[in-house]
């Protein structure tokens, strides 16, 4: 394999909190993107319960550490002027929009739980292959470690996705 090649799918250990959040969102996208289809095996009340979840036991503090940690330590070696960085800000403030709207919502809208979920997924996989390999190319060794312990873990890491489909209904 070539040098290249294994930084392309390797993730530097001082992001692995991050992208263990990203496991429990790509599971809140599925649940949304499913939401009122064939598919779908929750209610959309059990599936607003998951979305409630996500958000309040790590979601929103992810956006943050993204936002206040991530971002300024790569401002320090690199322009945040890129498209791809504007993208992720605006993403985060749509989806904070979205979630609101949501959770909110007297009515569930299906419509916006779609939306949300589909923001959800492509902004997690965009993160993933564009945004952190950039961080990760851009940022001293130094850097990379001095971030790690700020990140806020989430309860069983290494297992990933820290709530299964009953605690996800039974908080629902
Ligand atoms: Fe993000
Ligand atoms: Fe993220």
């Amino acid at each position: 394999m070539t040098e290249k090649r294994r930084r392309g799918v390797r993730r530097h250990e001082a992001l692995f909190p991050l992208s263990h959040h990203h496991q429990n969102g790509l599971a809140t996208a599925l649940y949304l993107k499913r939401a009122g289809t064939e598919e779908s095996e929750f209610s959309l009340d059990a599936i607003k319960g998951k979305l409630k979840l996500y958000w309040e036991e790590g979601g929103q503090q992810h956006f943050r550490d993204e936002e206040e940690l991530l971002l300024p330590a790569f401002a320090k070696y690199d322009a945040l002027q890129q498209p791809e960085i504007s993208e992720m800000l605006i993403e985060h403030v749509q989806m904070r929009a979205l979630v609101n709207q949501v959770l909110e919502a007297t009515e569930n809208e299906v419509d916006d739980m779609h939306q949300l979920g589909d923001i959800l997924e492509k902004h997690i996989r965009k993160e993933e292959r564009v945004i952190f390999p950039m961080i990760e190319k851009a940022l001293p060794e130094e850097d990379l470690q001095a971030l790690y312990p700020h990140f806020h873990q989430i309860d069983t890491p290494e297992e990933g996705v820290f709530f299964d489909k009953d605690r996800g209904t039974s908080q629902a």
